[in-house]
């Protein structure tokens, strides 16, 4: 019984170091997806300039094959990281809203 003391030290760092690194505003994995995630940011911050009839650009951000199209083969990534021309103009997402979409781009685009 000499190293219970030790197990219980190890256990209780486990437990401590666990509850300091869970995320309690994502209950199940940390992937974004597009219907929980992207959309929500696109219609809040996107959307009334880029969407129906004469979109800005040409670019209509209204869908997930569009947003995908343009964080995959386009500029959007760019776009949302640029300090000197912004999306959207009035000034850069936050931090975690653009990690939002790396994320999302690195784990293929899930739509839901
Ligand atoms: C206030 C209107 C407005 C909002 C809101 C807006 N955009 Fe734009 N966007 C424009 C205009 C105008 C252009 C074309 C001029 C330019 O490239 O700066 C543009 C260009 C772009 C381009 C470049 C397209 C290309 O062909 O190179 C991307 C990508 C883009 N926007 C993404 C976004 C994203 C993503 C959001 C939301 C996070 C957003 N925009 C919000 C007006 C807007």
């Amino acid at each position: 019984m000499r190293n219970f003391g030790i197990f219980i030290f190890i256990a209780t760092l486990i437990v401590t170091y666990g509850s300091c690194t869970s995320d309690p505003m994502d209950g199940s994995d940390n992937v974004p997806t597009y219907d929980s995630d992207i959309r929500n940011i696109t219609y809040n911050y996107c959307i009334t300039c880029h969407s129906g009839l004469a979109p800005s650009a040409n670019l209509d951000l209204n869908s997930y094959q569009n947003v995908r199209q343009s964080t995959e083969n386009g500029n959007l990534l760019n776009r949302i990281n640029d300090n000197n021309n912004p999306m959207p103009p009035s000034g850069l997402l936050t931090d975690e809203q653009i990690q939002l979409f790396e994320d999302w781009a690195a784990n293929g685009y899930p739509e839901n």
